[in-house]
């Protein structure tokens, strides 16, 4: 599923950026552009992070 529409980033595009190594919200924003243009996904885009690092 889309996490953000503005950047087309999916939660399975962040469970990537994860396994590969990033390790904070901040990371995973800076590596796909979630939650940078109209920012309504942030909150999203943060839990679902949070979940993908828990399951590292
Ligand atoms: Fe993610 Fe707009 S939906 S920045």
């Amino acid at each position: 599923m889309y996490v953000c529409l503005c950047k087309r980033v999916s939660d399975q595009t962040i469970q990537r950026v994860v396994a590969e190594g990033a390790r904070s919200w901040r990371e995973v924003r800076e590596q796909t552009g979630c939650g940078t243009q109209c920012g309504k996904c942030a909150c999203m885009g943060k839990s679902v992070t949070q979940d993908a690092l828990a399951r590292e």
